[in-house]
């Protein structure tokens, strides 16, 4: 994969000759509001509306049935420099209400006050059901041609560049919950094709907590907040979450990746996808593969830990969205590679034992290779948060031809859920004609009227067969490249409520993902469950959620068991022998640091020039330097990102230590618990360091910076490292970046 962009940063921070930058206020980070920096006064002379920020995307401004209308992406909903009603007429006042005499009373006539009141009191829509909180992006999809042998599918023949649009998000809690909670993450993807609309719609997580999508109502109201109190928001650890996933066991496969540190993602952009369930591909010549999507991550997996999770939600509740937007904005955009395994479709659907129809199965990645097919590219950020990514409608049923389901219960339950709740959130039949949803193929569907129809479709005969519009539409075949719904045979069986004999191996693959983990993330896993089950009230639920655990392994159960204070059962049913995958650990690569944060704490009286060429020099490795100074506004010409007060070590990937100074005035232990007792240091740089330190980050220190270390009682310790100048401490954290972390500073308790 090639490397990303530079930041747009650095060509702001090079072409200035003085080596600083021309404005100091002038935000040089990503994420200032606004496309052109505000005036102090309130601008009064009229002039059109401002241009989107150059990071910002849009839909296509085709129509809704895909004719092209010329006009630019990024053209802006609003027009003119003068305020109008919804109807176009000017206003003269938008402050005051229409009334009889300055004393009132106010106007039933007031059409204005009436308009804009009745607009705001219906700008909220209902939020999704589940996958509420969410982010999403626009880019671009490259196909490398490989898959060309296994589907037909047209945007994956070589070369071709398909416009995406991707949505995250967490699973459980509300539109304005936290997003660094522990939950499965949504990675749901549109591929606007010019063969029809492609949506992947999957997650963070290769299994699913049911089998069956009947069941999914249930594993839903288990995860939601309890019904009587409406807590706790955004979390399984709660009592009816466990209740279910102990009672249904086929859940303990998704449960313990819940629990892994791919539960708490360090991003968005360090997440790999999956579209879980089998689906069925069919190339040129009829012939049909069983295939399984993933997506892998350009800087590799990587995770928050428990604690930085928890600060994060308090500190910047919004830590991916914001790591989101401002690495595109950066020009760090996010990367994936797409994959597929692929396995022969026989009639029996398995693959070296694994039944494929299940969704809480996976095929390790050993026995079947990811094989990538092509490349994503996020590179805008939406133009505006609700008209994208709120009303966006992803659905399983959006296939073009090449790809086809398969009958995994799970998935075919999907396919009628997705499109039900939509005409409910999106009010009407009519949203794939919002602009976000709208097909970048021709469309031509005898679809008619509803609410908010917006395309004027003519013709008298939306029927076929019809004489009356010419016959139109036609019917397409292969070579206009018509959809293929491939004729798997059914097999004659009784109608039953019932799975296959298969499904109900609920422990192998658990056990698989436990042995598949490095002792530190079985470490994480341990004190997750301990946590969570830690968080219910009811012991008889705990109990049963240890019986599971002991099915698992032995030491898990044990060691969450004395966590709890109760006693570990034995297991009720065989241990299964498994061969541990290594693929499922996120341990023991190295990965590129591209937009990664560096925090770089600042003494104003300490070596500026050296702060300014380590900025440079972070900048120049495609990362985001932020400034930490004592007080807000500009150091030495620099602008300060973040104060002692602002800033938090969870923000930042590494920290590198430019002086040592000083407790800034507002030091105050007796206001600020943060503040600590004050020392030679400001105590919150020490924190700073502390936390950094028990986070397994890097930390790098030159000059003055040392004597912070030292008094960290940090100093020496493994990732901690000191270096001659800025640069130099620099490569050698950017080097311990690679890992993501310095494991050996993770004490871990288990083998
Ligand atoms: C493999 C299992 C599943 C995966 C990977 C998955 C993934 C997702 C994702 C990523 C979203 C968010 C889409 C967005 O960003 O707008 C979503 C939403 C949703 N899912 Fe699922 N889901 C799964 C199973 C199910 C099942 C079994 C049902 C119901 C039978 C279901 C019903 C829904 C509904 C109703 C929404 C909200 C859609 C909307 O309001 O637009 N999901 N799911």
């Amino acid at each position: 994969m090639e490397t990303s962009k530079p930041a747009k940063a650095v060509k702001n921070a090079v072409k200035t000759a003085s080596g600083k930058i021309a404005d100091a206020l002038t935000p040089d980070v990503p994420g200032a509001p606004g496309s052109a920096p505000p005036s102090v006064e309130e601008p009064t002379t009229p002039h059109d509306p401002l241009p989107p920020k150059p990071a910002q995307g849009a839909p296509q401004t085709g129509t809704p049935t895909g004719a092209e209308t010329g006009v630019p992406a990024t053209a802006k909903g609003q027009q003119g420099a003068y305020l109008t009603t919804a109807n176009g007429a000017r206003l003269r006042d938008t402050d005051h209400s229409l009334k009889a005499g300055p004393r009132g009373p106010v106007l039933l006539q007031d059409h204005h006050l009436r308009e804009k009141i009745t607009h705001f009191d219906h700008e909220r829509i209902p939020e999704r059901v589940v996958h509420a909180r969410g982010a999403g992006a626009h880019g671009v999809f490259t196909a490398y041609g490989t898959a060309e042998a296994v589907t037909r599918a047209g945007f994956l023949k070589k070369g071709r560049e398909t416009d995406v649009f991707v949505r995250f998000s967490t699973v459980l809690g509300s539109r304005g919950s936290a997003d660094t909670v522990r939950d499965t993450r949504g990675f749901a993807t549109k591929f606007y094709t010019d063969e029809g609309t492609f949506d992947l719609v999957g997650n963070n997580m290769p299994v699913f907590f049911i089998q069956d999508a009947i069941k999914f109502p249930d594993i839903i109201h288990a995860g939601k907040p309890h019904p009587d109190r409406e807590i706790p928001q955004a979390q399984s650890a709660h009592d009816t979450f466990w209740d279910f996933v102990s009672l249904h066991t086929e859940a303990q496969h998704h449960t313990i990746w819940n629990m892994s540190d791919r539960g708490i993602p360090r991003s968005y952009r360090t997440m790999e996808g999956f579209g879980v369930h089998t689906f069925r591909l069919v190339n040129e010549a009829g012939e049909t593969v069983l295939a399984k999507f993933h997506w892998k991550p350009k800087l590799g997996v990587h995770s928050l830990t428990w604690e930085e999770a928890q600060l994060l939600g308090g500190m910047d509740p919004d830590f991916h969205r914001r790591d989101l937007y401002d690495a595109i904005e950066a020009g760090a955009y996010p990367e994936w590679e797409l994959g597929i395994q692929v396995f022969p479709d026989t009639p029996e659907e398995t693959f070296a034992g694994v039944d494929l129809l299940d969704p809480t199965k996976i095929v390790p990645e050993e026995l079947a290779e990811v094989q990538p097919i092509g490349r994503l590219v996020l590179n805008r950020t939406p133009t505006n948060f609700f008209a994208e990514t709120e009303q966006v409608a992803f659905h399983l049923g959006h296939l073009p031809q090449g790809i086809d389901v398969t009958n995994d219960p799970l998935l075919q339950g999907r396919l009628f859920s997705y499109v039900d709740t939509q005409l409910t959130r999106l009010g009407g039949p009519n949203f794939t004609q919002i602009p976000i949803n709208r097909p970048h193929a021709a469309v031509n569907d005898m679809l008619r009227d509803g609410f908010h129809q917006h395309a004027v479709h003519a013709g008298v005969a939306p029927y076929r067969p019809n004489s009356l519009d010419g016959g139109n539409p036609f019917p397409a075949g292969d070579a206009e490249h018509a959809f293929v719904d491939v004729p798997v045979t059914v097999a004659q069986a009784p109608k039953v409520r019932a799975n296959p004999a298969s499904f109900d191996d609920h422990y192998s693959q658990v056990r698989l993902f436990w042995s598949s983990m490095s002792p530190v993330e079985k470490d994480h896993i341990i004190r997750a469950y301990t946590f969570e089950l830690g968080k219910c009230y009811h012991q008889a639920i705990k109990e049963r959620q240890l019986q599971c655990l002991a099915n698992i392994d032995p030491v898990l159960c044990e060691q969450v068991a004395t966590g709890l204070g109760l006693p570990a059962p034995q297991p009720t049913e065989p241990l299964a022998d498994v061969t541990p995958s290594p693929a499922l650990s996120q341990v023991g690569r190295e990965w590129p640091s591209d937009g990664r944060m560096v925090g770089i704490v600042v003494d104003p009286d300490g070596d500026l020039d050296g702060v300014d060429e380590v900025r440079r020099a972070v900048f120049a490795a495609g990362m985001v330097p932020l400034l930490i100074a004592p007080h807000a506004g500009v150091v030495g010409g620099m602008p300060v990102q973040r104060t002692f007060a602002t800033g938090r070590s969870v923000e930042f990937d590494a920290v590198l230590l430019a002086g040592a100074p000083a407790p800034a005035p507002d030091a105050v232990p007796a206001r600020d618990a943060t503040a600590g007792t004050p020392a030679t240091v400001d105590p919150r740089v020490l924190l700073l360091v502390e936390e950094s330190w028990r986070h397994a980050k890097a930390v790098g220190a030159w000059g003055a910076g040392v004597t912070v270390l030292e008094q960290a009682g940090v100093a020496g310790t493994p990732g901690v490292v000191t270096a001659g100048s800025g640069p130099e401490a620099l490569a050698a954290v950017q080097q311990l970046m690679a890992a993501h972390r310095v494991w050996e500073r993770f004490p871990a308790t288990v083998a």
